[in-house]
């Protein structure tokens, strides 16, 4: 059974590793922040297999705002410090929520998520936005997710914030 786990993860980097130069040549020449951050959102549910909801949280007046997504309705605006997505915004930096009951002050924009991964956006050393992954099933994303997803997270900041 070693060995399926093992081949699984293989593929799950391999698909990041294919994602930040699909990303690439879907920005390319096209200068729109919402048409492209729409397309990674619609990239990245597609390659996250274990995603129920993939989306981004603008930096917009010192609090997060909604932009674009795969996935259910969600929360609109998310203060600094709040929630997972607060969290990150705040602290600057990835986490990881294998269980979301777990971590005081989840918001639960979807009752049946139960983990999640964030990752801060940077455009130098501005915070733009943060990429929210959530998940139906218990520890989805681990250390593989974080490495794969930071490359699409560094080009993302290259976009026109
Ligand atoms: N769960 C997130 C809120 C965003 S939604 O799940 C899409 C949080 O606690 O920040």
């Amino acid at each position: 059974m070693e060995s399926v786990t093992f081949a699984g993860e293989l593929d799950k980097t391999s698909r990041y590793r294919e994602l930040a130069p699909q990303l690439a040549s879907l920005f390319d020449g096209e200068p729109d922040l919402i048409a492209n951050l729409a397309n990674a959102a619609a990239a990245l549910k597609s390659c996250i297999r274990k995603a129920s909801w993939v989306g981004f949280y603008v930096v917009r007046d010192g609090e997060l705002v909604l932009g674009p997504f795969q996935g259910n309705v969600a929360c609109v605006r998310i203060a600094f410090g709040r929630g997972v997505c607060g969290f990150v915004a705040q602290h600057r930096r990835t986490i990881i929520v294998p269980d979301v009951d777990q971590f005081a002050g989840h918001i639960a924009c979807d009752a049946g998520s139960r983990s999640e991964i964030v990752l801060p956006i940077f455009k130098g050393d501005r915070l733009v936005a943060v990429l929210d992954v959530d998940s139906y099933e218990l520890a989805a994303f681990d250390d593989l997710d974080a490495a794969g997803l930071e490359p699409v997270a560094k080009l993302l900041g290259t976009l026109s914030w």
